[in-house]
């Protein structure tokens, strides 16, 4: 233990205590922390370090690793290793595939029940307000239709973000404004550039912590959709496939899996055909 924090800053983690944390995280999160990561992984830890007090890594991983730190402090480390570049429509053509495509094809099979849409991997929740702003949009278009989303993440701090709804406003810059308007509340305190989600739409979202890399998934529904973008790119090939065939058998037959633009599945064997750019519908 340090009294003066500043100390942590020179700390170095070492090939031992990369190993050991690149492993576990490998192990039990799918994240892949190839050598050349070691210094990223260094710079984002070592706030963790000053916060705890800790003047190296190796009591810093002595800590983690414990019963008390997996409890404690293992969340941190691990909202501090995952990459949670997110935005609203990002990679837009799929909300149009889901507007032109998916939920008028839902609502002419006649399911009146809700679509069930699964947002996996959903960082800060952009995604799933983006998914529900493009399937509210369509409530009044087709009678009847009506859907839920369950958004879930392994980082608790981005699930807390996606709770809270609340974003800069620089992050909906570029969405129409109609769209803002009709989905968006501007803060009231003139000195916050800040916009809150409107509570029509975080009504239809829930969120939960789900590991992707877990053996079995607890989450009980079915799904008429899926999104699971860019997360897999992280993961070896053999954690690739563990998590598609796990998202396959949560889909219903007929339902859709949309991956990230630079996600591919064509070498691995799935229940699943290609139907659009990285849109996948289970056979
Ligand atoms: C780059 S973001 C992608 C967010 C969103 N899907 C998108 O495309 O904009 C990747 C997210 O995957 C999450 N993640 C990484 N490994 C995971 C795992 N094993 N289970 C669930 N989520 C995981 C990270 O915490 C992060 O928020």
């Amino acid at each position: 233990m340090v009294l003066n924090p500043l100390l942590a800053y020179k700390a170095e983690l070492k090939q031992k205590e990369f190993k050991l944390i690149s492993r576990y995280i490998n192990e039990n999160y799918g994240i892949k922390l190839p050598d050349h990561k070691r210094i990223m992984l260094q710079g984002r830890l070592i706030n963790r370090l000053i916060k705890l007090n800790f003047s190296n890594f190796k009591e810093y991983t002595d800590y983690v690793f414990s019963e008390e730190g997996k409890i404690l402090e293992l969340p941190h480390m691990i909202d501090f290793i995952s990459t949670n570049k997110t935005d609203f429509f990002r990679e837009s053509a799929h909300f149009d595939f889901l507007k032109e495509t998916v939920i008028p094809e839902f609502h002419a099979a006649s399911k009146y029940q809700p679509m069930r849409i699964w947002s996996a991997a959903c960082s800060s929740g952009e995604e799933a307000y983006t998914i529900a702003m493009a399937a509210y949009d369509l409530i009044p278009v087709y009678s009847g239709f009506d859907f839920t989303i369950l958004g879930t993440d392994i980082s608790h701090r981005m699930l807390e973000k996606a709770q809270k709804a609340i974003y800069h406003s620089r992050l909906i810059q570029t969405i129409p404004t109609e769209t803002k308007k009709k989905y968006f509340l501007k803060s009231k305190d003139p000195g916050k550039s800040e916009v809150r989600v409107k509570k029509e739409l975080r009504a239809k979202v829930q969120f939960m912590r789900h590991n992707l890399m877990d053996k079995e998934y607890t989450i009980k529904q079915e799904f008429d959709v899926i999104f699971c973008r860019n997360v897999l790119i992280y993961f070896s090939k053999e954690d690739q496939l563990h998590v598609l065939l796990n998202l396959s058998k949560k889909l219903k037959p007929g339902a859709y899996l949309f991956l990230g633009h630079s996600e591919s599945i064509t070498h691995l064997n799935l229940p699943l055909k290609n139907v659009n750019q990285t849109v996948f519908q289970k056979i």
